[in-house]
């Protein structure tokens, strides 16, 4: 499918609305079109790929299908076992702290991990590390103000991180999976592009709203409007020699 277009953005809609009733469906299309996102950069095809924070492995078992040497490090053991399956050679690893030598990968990938975590620079670092000189770097994450920006408990994270949690228990009677500075984080759209512009070891390839049907670059060039309507924030990135 086409990216940037409006059959793409509304394929993975629907299928995000099949999250629970159908997780690989959904799991399964989104790791077909991010791969496809990187192979524009770079051919896969016998190219070391990591994928940091890849949950149940769908972008690791995507990247081999394309002829990769694709690996997983994910800290979660229920997240690696969600499907039953971890990818073969899965590692059991925090992400600011990869069991792997410097510049050993050619493509270093990390989808929607960096709200995650509390120091997300630090975090980005580490991936840099990781990744060969001229290698790339694929980051993409959900920031606080975006619609999404609460999660499961979205949008009521507008009205502020308490009162979303307070009323998710309230309507479904059980605790929202992310607490705010516990396994979730404000990050900003306009500070992470000032901060990553600022690094000396990583060029900007792209920087864009990874699931916009138009306008995906642009849309992030619009101070205070960025940090709503961006959505889900793509950075591709590559380091520097
Ligand atoms: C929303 S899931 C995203 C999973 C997958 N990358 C995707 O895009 O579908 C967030 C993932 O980040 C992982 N994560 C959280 N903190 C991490 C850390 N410090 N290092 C690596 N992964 C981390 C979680 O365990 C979880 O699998």
């Amino acid at each position: 499918m086409r990216d940037p277009s409006l059959r793409r953005s509304a394929s993975l809609l629907r299928a995000f609305t099949r999250e629970q009733s159908d997780p690989d469906h959904c799991y399964g299309l989104l790791a077909r079109d991010a791969v496809a996102q990187v192979a524009r950069y770079v051919p896969l095809a016998g190219r070391v790929v990591i994928d940091v924070g890849g949950g149940s492995g769908h972008v690791t078992d995507e990247f081999r299908r394309r002829g990769a040497y694709g690996y997983l490090f994910e800290p979660d053991l229920g997240e690696l076992s969600a499907r039953g399956r971890a990818p073969a050679g899965a590692v059991v690893a925090d992400g600011y702290l990869l069991p792997l030598a410097d510049g050993v990968a050619d493509v270093c990938f990390s989808s929607n991990v960096l709200e995650h975590v509390q120091d997300p620079q630090t975090f980005l670092s580490e991936l840099v590390r990781v990744t060969r000189p001229g290698g790339l770097i694929y980051v993409s994450f959900t920031n606080w103000l975006s619609p999404w920006g609460g999660h499961e408990m979205s949008p009521w994270h507008y009205l502020g991180a308490r009162r979303a949690r307070e009323r998710y228990r309230r309507r479904t009677g059980r605790d929202a999976k992310h607490t705010l500075d516990e396994n979730l984080f404000k990050i900003h759209v306009g500070a992470t592009l000032r901060q990553v512009r600022a690094r000396d070891d990583v060029a900007v390839v792209c920087a864009r709203s990874r699931y916009w049907p138009f306008l995906a670059e642009a849309v992030t060039r619009v101070p205070g409007v960025r940090e709503v309507i961006t959505w889900n924030l793509l950075l591709i990135l590559r380091r520097c020699p």
